[in-house]
């Protein structure tokens, strides 16, 4: 069989062990594995290329995506997506894995609707994918903020200041929570976790009277200008304030451990659903075990609150 895979919307670290497992899993049962490059664009001006076990080969540890990634606004429209759809006929490819986020996975069903047979992966730092505990490419980034906090805090401690670390994660807390709870940080605010801006700057000022000598904030991206916060909490709290917006250093780098088994196995799933006649679905990982849902249950939809929050309260 021919197989396409794609990565698509924001890179992510482990998205090429992702490609790297479905490649080496197809070769293992004689599939033919096309790359598409540059995501949805690739596939629409019939950019792909053939891949083999040795052109995957130094992969596995290698951060962002060989084949390119765009977010492409244009495959919304019918006539783009029948274009994908009959490049990919006319090469004979009847499958597709596509590697991304949100976006990623509504062409990825929009297309299935035009008779091509898609699976999705989650590739994003941002957590933020209904239907799988963890997304590709989240441990690294947690721990990239991480190493950034235990930095900051140095520096915050030895200037008596407090430090604001804006995080990404779009509609999505799982960054700044995990990131805020592994370097202690003093608030975490999230979508899902606001604060009174006001009851925070009254504490931090009952900090300082009290002799502490540094506080940590990590605030989800798109939640405040963290700049015009800093200068606040310096104007009214006894601390000097400063904000770091850690932005696109949270995308790159070689992926973690945790990262190269979820992708590989991810990637190696996704070809055993395709063995199995399965399409149309999305995987996760649930508990630590392989699994599928339509795209139709996952797109647009929102993760629980993740069960963390009830520790920030107590440890922070
Ligand atoms: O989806 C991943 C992400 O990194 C978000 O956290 C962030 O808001 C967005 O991508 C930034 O995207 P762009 O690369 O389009 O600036």
């Amino acid at each position: 069989m021919k197989i396409g895979v794609l990565t698509s919307g924001g890179d992510a670290p482990g998205m090429n062990a992702a490609i790297r497992a479905v490649v080496r899993t197809g070769d293992f049962y004689g599939h033919e594995v096309y790359g598409i490059k540059d995501g949805y664009r690739g596939l629409v001006d019939n950019d792909m290329v053939l891949l083999d076990h040795k052109s995957v080969s130094g992969m596995l540890s290698r951060g962002g995506t060989f084949l390119g990634t765009t977010r492409l606004p244009e495959f919304l429209q019918l006539e783009t997506r029948k274009k994908a759809a009959k490049n990919l006929k006319d090469r004979g490819i009847e499958a597709l894995i596509t590697i991304g986020g949100d976006g990623t996975y509504r062409g990825a069903m929009d297309l299935s609707q035009l008779g091509v047979k898609c699976i999705g992966l989650p590739g994003t730092i941002d957590n933020d994918i209904a239907g799988t505990d963890y997304t590709i490419g989240f441990a690294t980034a947690v721990e990239t903020i991480v190493d950034a906090i235990d930095k900051l805090r140095d520096t915050s401690s030895s200037h008596q200041r407090v430090s604001i670390i804006e995080v990404m994660g779009r509609r999505c807390g799982d960054l700044a929570v995990h990131a805020g709870i592994c370097g202690g940080a003093e608030f975490i605010i999230t979508p899902e976790n606001p604060v009174n801006k006001e009851t925070m700057i009254k504490t931090i000022k009952h900090y300082k009277d009290e002799g502490r000598r540094h506080a940590i904030i990590v605030v989800t991206e798109k939640i405040f200008n963290v700049h015009e916060l800093a200068d606040e909490i310096s104007n009214l709290s006894g601390f000097s304030s400063r904000a770091t917006v850690l932005g696109y250093i949270q995308r790159g780098g070689s992926p973690c451990p945790d990262d190269r088994i979820l992708a590989s196995r991810m990637g190696e799933y996704a070809i055993e659903l395709i063995n199995d006649g399965i399409y149309g679905v999305c995987v996760g990982v649930r508990d630590n075990r392989m699994v599928y849902l339509p795209f139709a249950n996952i797109v647009n939809q929102f993760r629980p609150k993740s069960q963390l929050y009830s520790l920030v309260k107590k440890v922070s």
